[in-house]
């Protein structure tokens, strides 16, 4: 590295460490792989790479890692990591990102006192849970019957390549930069700040919509960028009379109708940008019959799902954040006249987009071995 170029290492002498940030957390988070560093009684220093996940324990982050089952032939208190954790439990986790773009080098380095917990013990069956969310492989290992290790009191330092000296200053949101963890690390999101969103960016992820499969590759469909207020408050208003509809009909008590209706409202409002995408299906072959109709229209459906992926993707790799609201679908009329879109598209969607206010919920996935029915 030249002088000229921050060094990706704790360049600041007088880091201090302190309590890890949301952001902080995020990063850790959503990244799949971190390094962690342990020392034996003697203080011989020993680093291993490490799957990990953050789970609350005690009202505080913390940090599990499985013993799984790679070293098959040693038992659990004759690994390395595990001998030095008994004798010194002070550990740091270090996870990075690296690209050849070293503005955006990013690292997080988290300290903490480190523990085995037992299978039965509190929070063993919470970090397993964890565990098997993130990383689909543990499905097939018995990590529930293993102890784990748990990192508490967790301390943080952090840099990163942009000019922010670190996450305290609260910048760019840095993503990862490969494609597994943006796509597990990508989440709805529901609520944002109000700092505008660039739009370039936002023109990046409609071009990289364009790149998913279509049938026949004609693109059957179209982005609606809603961005001035009087037009996101106008579509609230339009849609808000067809939810009030429909939430009545359903049997909805007047509360419940008013405190659903303030809640998507202020979604509108509050996300300073609003992706329309429209089914456009002018361009696609027409057949006699209905069935093969039908299919060219699911088809068209399909590829839209797709070029919505690749545009929420794209978003998130930018640091940006969406949320994904099925809205338009109950009532096309109404969003196609608020907007004043052509009659041959077809709202199908509404993607509110920004940057979140707080971290979103984190659902985990099924398993793998429940998503493949048949291999054979
Ligand atoms: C077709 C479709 C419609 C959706 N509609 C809504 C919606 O109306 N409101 C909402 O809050 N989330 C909606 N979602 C988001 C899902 O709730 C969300 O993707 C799911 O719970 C998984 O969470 P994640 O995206 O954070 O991983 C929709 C997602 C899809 C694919």
């Amino acid at each position: 590295m030249t002088a000229t170029n921050a060094p990706p290492h704790d360049a600041h002498p007088k880091r201090r460490l302190r309590l890890p940030t949301p952001t902080e957390l995020r990063f850790v988070e959503e990244r799949r792989v971190g390094h962690l560093a342990t020392a034996s009684e003697s203080g011989a220093p020993a680093v291993v790479p490490v799957c990990y996940a953050l789970v609350e324990h005690g009202g505080e982050p913390a940090i599990v890692s499985a013993l799984d089952e790679k070293p098959k032939n040693m038992p659990d208190a004759e690994l390395g990591r595990v001998r030095h954790i008994l004798a010194r439990p002070e550990v740091a986790l270090v996870v990075d990102d690296y690209t050849e773009d070293w503005r955006r080098l990013a690292w997080v380095r988290l300290r903490g006192r480190a523990g085995l917990v037992s299978s039965g013990e509190e929070g063993h069956a919470e970090a397993v849970s964890a565990l098997r969310a993130k990383y689909p492989q543990y499905a097939g290992m018995a990590i529930e019957a293993r102890p784990l290790i748990r990192i508490t009191h967790l301390a943080a330092a952090s840099w990163r390549g942009d000019g922010a000296t670190s996450f305290e200053a609260e910048g760019e949101p840095v993503r990862p930069g490969d494609l597994a963890s943006l796509v597990s690390g990508r989440r709805s999101v529901r609520a944002f700040t109000d700092r505008p969103v660039p739009r370039n960016f936002v023109e990046q992820a409609i071009a990289a919509a364009g790149w998913a499969p279509s049938p026949h590759g004609r693109q059957p469909w179209r982005f609606a960028v809603v961005e001035a207020a009087n037009r996101r408050a106008a579509l609230a208003e339009a849609m808000a009379a067809t939810w009030r509809e429909q939430l009545t009909l359903d049997g909805q008590g007047e509360e419940i109708v008013r405190i659903r209706l303030e809640k998507s409202r202020q979604r509108l409002h509050q996300a300073p940008i609003l992706i329309v995408p429209c089914l456009y299906l002018a361009d696609l072959d027409v057949y006699p019959d209905s069935d093969r109709q039908a299919a060219e229209t699911t088809m068209a459906i399909q590829s839209l799902g797709a070029a919505i992926q690749n545009l929420l993707l794209t978003l998130y790799a930018a640091g940006l954040d969406a949320g994904w609201m099925c809205a338009p679908l109950f009532c096309p009329d109404v969003v196609r006249e608020a907007l004043g879109l052509a009659p041959a598209l077809t709202p199908h969607a509404l993607l509110p987009v920004g940057y979140a206010a707080k971290d979103p919920v984190r659902r985990g996935r099924r398993p793998l071995e429940d998503l493949i029915v048949s291999w054979e």
